[in-house]
């Protein structure tokens, strides 16, 4: 029953969503500076209701409803644009928007059949390692809750887990000049160790200066007050251990007290 009322409550809002009216609340700055990161507190969050005490956002988990507000945020404004999402898995609010914006949206996503091959304004199969289109084609490139699956030992056993560095260079390689990246992440989750272990400096370095630049790194729900902290719990330690190879027992220990956040990253292709 909870799932239908989520799937409906995501539905409904995605039939009602607009760019103009996203464009309007995540217009300036939304985030304060800190230590480098761009630090969006629920607090302050333009989706946080003062009076109710609550988040806007009518359905999904605590990281669900900062990834609506991020890709608001991030994917308001493709007039124009040529725009691929890597991993739009079933249901993407991302492409509702690059489309009511005025902008073409194509997307790769590995759980298509081999037989469909991704065409530009249509979905198909493809995947961040191998993405089926010519140099310099997209504006931009985003991808949403999938980043941090791409080089995961785990649930990536039906395909190989790819090589991080193999996906950037693809990406960068279908960019054109100037080109923007938008992905998002959970912290503290799942996926590959760096996003479990919220590791921003092996992140960041995946995008080297020599390709890319103004990398920027958003950090949502990490100041969750004065809504409920969201924890790591049991259930994702068992993946957890299967993943985690470069970090101490310790490490690991530390990480299972923090909350839950999720991570926006946005970059620019370099323009030569
Ligand atoms: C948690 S789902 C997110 C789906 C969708 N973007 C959303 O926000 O609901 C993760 C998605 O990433 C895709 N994925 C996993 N590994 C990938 C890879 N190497 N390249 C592209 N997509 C991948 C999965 O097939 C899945 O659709």
């Amino acid at each position: 029953m909870r799932n239908l009322k989520n799937s409906i409550g995501k539905r409904l809002y995605s039939i009602l969503v607009s760019p103009k009216k996203a464009q309007q609340e995540w217009c300036g700055e939304y985030w304060q500076t800190i230590d480098d990161v761009r630090d969006i507190s629920c607090s302050y969050c333009r989706k946080f209701d003062k009076e109710k005490q609550q988040c806007r956002i009518p359905f999904g988990s605590p990281i669900r409803k900062c990834v609506i507000s991020s890709v608001e945020a991030h994917l308001n404004n493709a007039k124009n644009k040529s725009v691929l999402e890597i991993g739009f898995g079933r249901f993407s609010l991302g492409k509702t928007l690059v489309k009511r914006s005025g902008g073409i949206w194509t997307g790769v996503e590995p759980h298509q059949s081999k037989d469909k091959p991704s065409k530009i304004g249509k979905g198909g199969y493809g995947h961040a390692a191998d993405i089926p289109f010519p140099d310099k084609t997209f504006d931009m490139v985003f991808g949403v809750q999938t980043f941090e699956h791409w080089g995961q030992k785990v649930e990536g056993a039906a395909m190989r887990p790819s090589e991080y560095r193999d996906c950037i260079e693809e990406i960068w390689r279908v960019l054109k000049p100037g080109g923007t990246v938008y992905l998002d992440a959970p912290i503290h989750f799942h996926g590959h160790e760096m996003f479990i272990m919220g590791d921003l400096q092996k992140i960041r370095g995946l995008f080297t200066s020599d390709r890319w630049k103004d990398l920027n790194l958003e950090r949502w729900r990490y100041h969750y007050e004065p809504l409920q902290r969201y924890v790591p719990y049991e259930k994702l330690f068992a993946e957890w251990h299967e993943e985690i190879d470069s970090y101490t027992e310790e490490e690991i220990e530390r990480i299972k007290k923090e909350p839950i956040w999720m991570l926006a990253l946005t970059v620019t292709k370099i323009d030569n």
